[in-house]
Protein backbone atom coordinates (compact mmCIF):
# COMPACT_ATOMS: atom_id res chain seq x y z
CA UNK A 1 0.00 0.00 0.00
CA UNK A 2 0.79 3.50 -0.72
CA UNK A 3 1.98 5.41 2.88
CA UNK A 4 1.54 8.61 0.98
CA UNK A 5 0.26 9.97 -2.18
CA UNK A 6 0.03 13.33 -3.85
CA UNK A 7 -1.80 14.51 -6.12
CA UNK A 8 -1.67 17.17 -9.00
CA UNK A 9 0.04 19.30 -5.53
CA UNK A 10 0.46 22.73 -6.80
CA UNK A 11 1.87 25.87 -4.99
CA UNK A 12 1.95 29.42 -5.62
CA UNK A 13 3.18 32.71 -3.41
CA UNK A 14 1.81 35.04 -5.40
CA UNK A 15 1.95 34.65 -8.91
CA UNK A 16 5.17 32.72 -8.45
CA UNK A 17 4.84 28.67 -8.72
CA UNK A 18 6.98 26.88 -5.97
CA UNK A 19 5.34 23.29 -6.37
CA UNK A 20 3.88 22.76 -9.89
CA UNK A 21 1.38 19.95 -10.08
CA UNK A 22 3.51 17.18 -8.03
CA UNK A 23 2.54 13.53 -7.76
CA UNK A 24 3.93 11.40 -5.70
CA UNK A 25 3.90 8.06 -4.01
CA UNK A 26 5.87 5.99 -1.54
CA UNK A 27 5.34 2.21 -0.54
CA UNK A 28 5.58 1.11 3.03
CA UNK A 29 9.24 1.44 4.71
CA UNK A 30 10.69 3.05 1.37
CA UNK A 31 13.00 5.83 1.73
CA UNK A 32 12.93 8.48 -1.12
CA UNK A 33 15.30 11.03 -1.81
CA UNK A 34 14.00 14.70 -3.43
CA UNK A 35 16.86 15.78 -4.74
CA UNK A 36 17.40 18.74 -6.77
CA UNK A 37 18.94 22.74 -6.48
CA UNK A 38 18.20 25.18 -4.30
CA UNK A 39 14.97 26.86 -4.50
CA UNK A 40 13.43 23.98 -6.58
CA UNK A 41 10.60 23.24 -4.50
CA UNK A 42 11.78 20.62 -2.34
CA UNK A 43 10.95 22.28 1.38
CA UNK A 44 8.01 23.19 0.13
CA UNK A 45 6.85 20.41 -0.89
CA UNK A 46 7.80 18.24 2.07
CA UNK A 47 5.70 21.20 4.15
CA UNK A 48 2.85 20.74 2.69
CA UNK A 49 2.41 16.96 3.22
CA UNK A 50 3.62 17.93 6.90
CA UNK A 51 0.77 20.43 7.00
CA UNK A 52 2.67 23.63 7.28
CA UNK A 53 1.83 24.70 4.22
CA UNK A 54 -1.24 24.84 2.24
CA UNK A 55 -1.73 23.64 -1.45
CA UNK A 56 -3.42 25.71 -3.76
CA UNK A 57 -4.64 23.25 -5.50
CA UNK A 58 -4.14 19.16 -4.96
CA UNK A 59 -4.25 17.02 -2.13
CA UNK A 60 -2.37 15.04 -0.03
CA UNK A 61 -2.98 11.75 1.06
CA UNK A 62 -1.14 9.33 4.30
CA UNK A 63 -1.90 5.74 4.83
CA UNK A 64 -4.68 5.93 2.39
CA UNK A 65 -6.97 8.88 4.16
CA UNK A 66 -7.37 12.79 3.01
CA UNK A 67 -5.44 14.80 5.34
CA UNK A 68 -5.62 18.19 3.82
CA UNK A 69 -7.83 19.54 6.70
CA UNK A 70 -5.63 18.21 9.63
CA UNK A 71 -3.41 20.59 11.06
CA UNK A 72 0.32 19.61 11.31
CA UNK A 73 0.26 17.79 14.87
CA UNK A 74 -2.98 16.16 13.76
CA UNK A 75 -1.07 14.20 11.06
CA UNK A 76 1.08 11.37 12.21
CA UNK A 77 4.45 12.56 10.96
CA UNK A 78 7.98 12.57 12.48
CA UNK A 79 10.63 15.95 11.28
CA UNK A 80 13.58 16.22 10.98
CA UNK A 81 13.70 19.72 9.18
CA UNK A 82 16.35 22.04 8.94
CA UNK A 83 14.43 24.50 10.75
CA UNK A 84 12.85 22.54 13.11
CA UNK A 85 16.25 22.27 15.16
CA UNK A 86 15.69 20.97 19.12
CA UNK A 87 14.48 22.87 21.64
CA UNK A 88 17.21 24.72 23.17
CA UNK A 89 15.57 24.76 27.02
CA UNK A 90 14.83 21.40 27.29
CA UNK A 91 17.50 18.31 27.46
CA UNK A 92 17.94 15.22 25.20
CA UNK A 93 15.46 13.67 27.05
CA UNK A 94 12.70 15.92 27.47
CA UNK A 95 13.16 16.63 23.63
CA UNK A 96 12.64 13.09 22.17
CA UNK A 97 9.95 12.83 24.89
CA UNK A 98 7.81 15.93 23.89
CA UNK A 99 6.04 14.52 20.63
CA UNK A 100 4.95 11.28 22.89
CA UNK A 101 3.52 14.02 26.12
CA UNK A 102 2.29 15.74 22.90
CA UNK A 103 0.66 12.92 21.59
CA UNK A 104 -0.85 11.98 24.33
CA UNK A 105 1.32 8.64 24.71
CA UNK A 106 0.63 7.12 29.18
CA UNK A 107 3.07 9.03 30.90
CA UNK A 108 4.60 5.70 32.53
CA UNK A 109 5.49 4.59 29.28
CA UNK A 110 7.49 7.63 28.03
CA UNK A 111 10.75 7.04 29.81
CA UNK A 112 10.89 3.52 28.33
CA UNK A 113 10.08 4.57 24.57
CA UNK A 114 12.69 7.55 25.32
CA UNK A 115 15.45 5.34 26.52
CA UNK A 116 14.91 2.48 23.41
CA UNK A 117 14.83 5.68 20.86
CA UNK A 118 18.12 7.05 22.48
CA UNK A 119 19.66 3.68 21.74
CA UNK A 120 18.78 3.39 18.72
CA UNK A 121 20.87 6.35 18.12
CA UNK A 122 23.40 5.33 20.35
CA UNK A 123 22.91 8.66 22.84
CA UNK A 124 22.35 6.62 25.82
CA UNK A 125 23.80 8.62 28.95
CA UNK A 126 23.24 12.14 27.24
CA UNK A 127 19.45 12.17 28.82
CA UNK A 128 20.43 15.56 30.77
CA UNK A 129 22.52 17.38 28.12
CA UNK A 130 21.18 20.62 26.73
CA UNK A 131 21.42 20.68 22.80
CA UNK A 132 24.34 23.79 23.67
CA UNK A 133 26.05 20.65 25.20
CA UNK A 134 26.38 18.72 22.17
CA UNK A 135 28.23 18.70 18.62
CA UNK A 136 26.29 18.92 15.53
CA UNK A 137 26.19 15.11 14.77
CA UNK A 138 24.82 14.19 18.05
CA UNK A 139 21.82 16.93 17.77
CA UNK A 140 20.85 15.64 14.61
CA UNK A 141 20.68 12.26 16.38
CA UNK A 142 18.77 13.24 19.09
CA UNK A 143 16.69 15.34 17.06
CA UNK A 144 16.42 11.74 14.68
CA UNK A 145 15.04 9.90 17.84
CA UNK A 146 13.03 13.06 18.60
CA UNK A 147 11.28 12.02 14.63
CA UNK A 148 11.39 8.54 15.27
CA UNK A 149 9.78 8.36 18.95
CA UNK A 150 6.14 8.59 17.81
CA UNK A 151 6.31 5.67 15.26
CA UNK A 152 5.32 8.12 12.54
CA UNK A 153 3.22 6.56 9.47
CA UNK A 154 5.86 9.01 7.87
CA UNK A 155 9.29 10.12 8.31
CA UNK A 156 10.04 13.90 6.96
CA UNK A 157 13.78 15.08 6.45
CA UNK A 158 14.76 17.94 5.07
CA UNK A 159 18.54 18.56 4.34
CA UNK A 160 19.64 16.20 7.73
CA UNK A 161 22.94 16.66 7.46
CA UNK A 162 23.74 19.68 5.64
CA UNK A 163 25.00 21.52 9.04
CA UNK A 164 27.69 18.71 8.90
CA UNK A 165 31.37 18.40 8.31
CA UNK A 166 32.05 16.67 5.08
CA UNK A 167 33.60 13.65 7.23
CA UNK A 168 30.87 13.13 9.39
CA UNK A 169 28.38 13.80 6.96
CA UNK A 170 29.14 10.55 5.32
CA UNK A 171 29.30 8.47 8.76
CA UNK A 172 26.16 9.63 9.67
CA UNK A 173 24.57 9.44 6.13
CA UNK A 174 25.39 5.44 7.01
CA UNK A 175 24.50 5.30 10.15
CA UNK A 176 20.89 7.43 9.24
CA UNK A 177 20.20 5.09 6.76
CA UNK A 178 20.73 1.48 9.07
CA UNK A 179 18.26 3.52 11.55
CA UNK A 180 15.68 4.02 9.12
CA UNK A 181 15.50 0.33 7.71
CA UNK A 182 16.07 -1.26 11.39
CA UNK A 183 12.95 0.69 12.06
CA UNK A 184 11.85 0.39 8.91
CA UNK A 185 10.25 3.70 8.22
CA UNK A 186 8.84 5.46 5.44
CA UNK A 187 10.94 8.24 4.63
CA UNK A 188 11.30 11.31 2.35
CA UNK A 189 14.56 12.74 2.54
CA UNK A 190 15.25 16.08 0.86
CA UNK A 191 18.49 17.37 -0.34
CA UNK A 192 20.79 18.98 -2.84
CA UNK A 193 23.19 16.73 -2.28
CA UNK A 194 23.50 14.17 -5.29
CA UNK A 195 25.90 11.59 -3.14
CA UNK A 196 23.39 11.95 -0.30
CA UNK A 197 20.27 11.52 -2.98
CA UNK A 198 21.94 8.38 -4.32
CA UNK A 199 23.05 6.68 -1.51
CA UNK A 200 20.30 7.06 0.89
CA UNK A 201 17.35 6.61 -1.18
CA UNK A 202 15.52 3.28 -2.64
CA UNK A 203 14.40 5.68 -5.28
CA UNK A 204 15.15 9.17 -6.05
CA UNK A 205 12.71 11.64 -7.10
CA UNK A 206 14.53 14.48 -9.81
CA UNK A 207 12.66 18.15 -8.99
CA UNK A 208 13.30 21.37 -11.17
CA UNK A 209 11.70 24.94 -11.05
CA UNK A 210 9.10 22.85 -9.11
CA UNK A 211 8.30 20.16 -11.05
CA UNK A 212 9.45 16.79 -10.86
CA UNK A 213 11.46 15.67 -13.69
CA UNK A 214 12.08 12.07 -12.87
CA UNK A 215 12.08 9.63 -10.56
CA UNK A 216 14.04 6.07 -10.67
CA UNK A 217 16.46 3.70 -8.81
CA UNK A 218 20.16 6.08 -8.10
CA UNK A 219 21.20 3.83 -11.19
CA UNK A 220 18.16 4.63 -13.54
CA UNK A 221 18.90 8.02 -12.27
CA UNK A 222 22.36 8.32 -13.20
CA UNK A 223 22.56 5.73 -16.11
CA UNK A 224 19.57 7.04 -18.51
CA UNK A 225 18.64 10.51 -17.18
CA UNK A 226 15.35 11.58 -18.41
CA UNK A 227 16.75 15.18 -19.66
CA UNK A 228 19.99 17.36 -19.93
CA UNK A 229 19.25 18.87 -16.66
CA UNK A 230 19.17 15.86 -15.22
CA UNK A 231 22.13 14.45 -16.84
CA UNK A 232 23.81 17.55 -15.60
CA UNK A 233 22.99 17.64 -12.18
CA UNK A 234 23.39 14.45 -11.39
CA UNK A 235 26.72 13.09 -11.40
CA UNK A 236 30.02 15.04 -13.42
CA UNK A 237 29.37 15.35 -17.43
CA UNK A 238 31.27 16.38 -20.60
CA UNK A 239 28.91 17.96 -22.74
CA UNK A 240 29.38 18.14 -26.94
CA UNK A 241 26.99 20.03 -29.47
CA UNK A 242 26.45 18.76 -32.76
CA UNK A 243 24.72 17.82 -35.63
CA UNK A 244 23.95 14.51 -37.05
CA UNK A 245 24.94 13.19 -40.43
CA UNK A 246 22.59 11.64 -42.33
CA UNK A 247 24.31 8.24 -42.45
CA UNK A 248 25.06 5.73 -40.04
CA UNK A 249 25.88 2.20 -39.34
CA UNK A 250 23.07 -0.11 -38.04
CA UNK A 251 22.41 1.19 -34.53
CA UNK A 252 25.26 3.88 -34.69
CA UNK A 253 24.85 6.99 -35.58
CA UNK A 254 27.99 9.95 -35.80
CA UNK A 255 27.44 13.40 -34.46
CA UNK A 256 29.44 16.51 -35.95
CA UNK A 257 30.56 19.39 -33.55
CA UNK A 258 30.95 22.59 -35.10
CA UNK A 259 34.53 22.15 -34.51
CA UNK A 260 34.58 19.47 -36.35
CA UNK A 261 34.51 17.00 -33.52
CA UNK A 262 32.92 13.24 -34.88
CA UNK A 263 31.41 11.61 -32.25
CA UNK A 264 29.73 8.12 -32.61
CA UNK A 265 26.81 7.42 -30.55
CA UNK A 266 24.75 4.01 -30.18
CA UNK A 267 21.03 5.62 -29.31
CA UNK A 268 19.98 7.72 -31.75
CA UNK A 269 16.52 8.14 -30.85
CA UNK A 270 15.18 9.31 -34.28
CA UNK A 271 15.99 8.82 -38.10
CA UNK A 272 16.63 12.17 -39.00
CA UNK A 273 19.72 14.81 -39.26
CA UNK A 274 19.05 17.45 -36.36
CA UNK A 275 21.30 18.51 -33.73
CA UNK A 276 21.50 16.89 -30.00
CA UNK A 277 23.56 17.89 -26.75
CA UNK A 278 25.78 15.04 -26.31
CA UNK A 279 26.88 13.92 -22.88
CA UNK A 280 29.69 11.45 -21.86
CA UNK A 281 30.93 10.87 -18.07
CA UNK A 282 34.41 11.22 -17.23
CA UNK A 283 34.52 7.80 -15.98
CA UNK A 284 34.34 6.31 -19.26
CA UNK A 285 36.63 8.16 -20.91
CA UNK A 286 40.19 5.92 -20.87
CA UNK A 287 43.47 7.98 -21.77
CA UNK A 288 46.08 6.63 -23.57
CA UNK A 289 49.70 7.98 -24.74
CA UNK A 290 49.80 9.03 -28.32
CA UNK A 291 53.42 7.19 -27.93
CA UNK A 292 51.22 3.48 -27.14
CA UNK A 293 51.41 2.61 -30.74
CA UNK A 294 48.55 3.02 -33.34
CA UNK A 295 45.15 1.90 -31.96
CA UNK A 296 43.10 0.35 -34.00
CA UNK A 297 39.73 2.48 -35.21
CA UNK A 298 36.98 0.43 -34.53
CA UNK A 299 33.44 1.84 -35.37
CA UNK A 300 32.04 1.31 -31.61
CA UNK A 301 34.71 3.74 -30.21
CA UNK A 302 35.48 7.25 -29.50
CA UNK A 303 38.85 7.74 -30.56
CA UNK A 304 39.97 11.67 -30.02
CA UNK A 305 43.10 13.27 -29.23
CA UNK A 306 44.26 16.28 -27.54
CA UNK A 307 46.84 17.85 -24.78
CA UNK A 308 46.63 17.29 -21.10
CA UNK A 309 46.11 20.87 -18.78
CA UNK A 310 45.71 19.83 -15.83
CA UNK A 311 46.12 16.76 -13.23
CA UNK A 312 44.61 16.09 -10.14
CA UNK A 313 45.42 13.55 -7.88
CA UNK A 314 42.70 12.96 -5.46
CA UNK A 315 43.60 10.21 -3.15
CA UNK A 316 41.08 7.36 -4.63
CA UNK A 317 40.52 9.63 -8.26
CA UNK A 318 42.83 11.28 -10.53
CA UNK A 319 41.09 13.73 -12.23
CA UNK A 320 42.88 15.01 -15.52
CA UNK A 321 41.86 18.02 -18.11
CA UNK A 322 42.48 17.89 -21.39
CA UNK A 323 41.60 20.17 -24.49
CA UNK A 324 40.92 19.22 -27.67
CA UNK A 325 41.16 21.01 -30.94
CA UNK A 326 38.97 23.85 -30.95
CA UNK A 327 38.37 25.33 -27.19
CA UNK A 328 36.56 22.13 -26.09
CA UNK A 329 37.73 21.00 -22.90
CA UNK A 330 37.05 17.69 -21.66
CA UNK A 331 37.28 16.06 -17.87
CA UNK A 332 38.79 12.29 -17.63
CA UNK A 333 38.20 11.04 -14.54
CA UNK A 334 40.91 7.53 -13.90
CA UNK A 335 40.26 5.48 -10.89
CA UNK A 336 44.58 5.38 -8.65
CA UNK A 337 44.68 1.82 -9.16
CA UNK A 338 46.65 -0.78 -10.75
CA UNK A 339 48.60 0.61 -13.46
CA UNK A 340 47.45 4.21 -14.90
CA UNK A 341 49.06 5.88 -17.55
CA UNK A 342 51.19 9.01 -15.42
CA UNK A 343 50.46 12.12 -17.85
CA UNK A 344 51.77 15.49 -16.69
CA UNK A 345 50.29 18.99 -18.37
CA UNK A 346 51.20 19.57 -22.22
CA UNK A 347 51.65 15.77 -23.14
CA UNK A 348 49.35 14.79 -25.78
CA UNK A 349 46.99 11.75 -25.43
CA UNK A 350 44.33 10.23 -26.53
CA UNK A 351 40.94 9.66 -25.52
CA UNK A 352 38.81 6.74 -25.94
CA UNK A 353 35.02 6.00 -24.99
CA UNK A 354 32.63 3.67 -26.42
CA UNK A 355 29.50 4.78 -28.44
CA UNK A 356 26.74 3.21 -26.41
CA UNK A 357 28.20 5.22 -22.93
CA UNK A 358 27.52 8.50 -24.62
CA UNK A 359 23.82 10.03 -24.01
CA UNK A 360 22.23 11.84 -26.49
CA UNK A 361 19.38 14.72 -26.28
CA UNK A 362 18.39 16.06 -28.99
CA UNK A 363 17.58 19.96 -28.90
N1 LIG B 1 6.87 31.68 2.24
C1 LIG B 1 7.32 31.95 1.02
N2 LIG B 1 7.00 33.07 0.36
C2 LIG B 1 7.45 33.31 -0.89
N3 LIG B 1 8.23 32.48 -1.58
C3 LIG B 1 8.59 31.33 -0.99
C4 LIG B 1 8.16 31.00 0.34
N4 LIG B 1 8.70 29.79 0.64
C5 LIG B 1 9.41 29.40 -0.42
N5 LIG B 1 9.35 30.32 -1.40
C6 LIG B 1 10.01 30.22 -2.71
O1 LIG B 1 9.62 29.01 -3.32
C7 LIG B 1 10.72 28.41 -3.99
C8 LIG B 1 10.92 27.00 -3.48
O2 LIG B 1 11.40 27.07 -2.15
P1 LIG B 1 11.82 25.78 -1.34
O3 LIG B 1 10.72 24.79 -1.40
O4 LIG B 1 12.25 26.23 0.01
O5 LIG B 1 13.06 25.27 -2.20
P2 LIG B 1 14.15 24.15 -1.84
O6 LIG B 1 13.79 23.52 -0.54
O7 LIG B 1 14.10 23.19 -3.00
O8 LIG B 1 15.47 24.86 -1.80
C9 LIG B 1 11.91 29.32 -3.77
O9 LIG B 1 12.07 30.13 -4.91
C10 LIG B 1 11.52 30.14 -2.57
O10 LIG B 1 12.13 31.41 -2.62
MG1 LIG C 1 14.90 23.49 1.28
Amino acid sequence: MNVLELKDVTKKYGEFVAVEGVCLEIEEGKILSLLGPSGCGKSTTLRMIAGFTTPNSGTVAIAGENVDHLKPYERNVGLLFQDYALFPHMTVEQNVAYGLRYRGTPKPMIPSRVQQMLSLVRMLGMEARYPSQLSGGQQQRVALARALATDPQIVLLDEPLSALDAKLRLELRIELKEILRSVGATTIVVTHDQEEALSLGDEVVVMHAGKVIQRGSPIEIYKAPADKFVAEFVGRSNWFCATRRGRSSGDLSSYITSNGIEIRTRSAPTDRRGSADLCIRPEHIELMDVTQGVVSDEPDQNLLEGVVVDVAPLGADVHVVVDLPGETRLQVIRKNVGRIPTVVPGQPVRLCFAASDVLVFPT
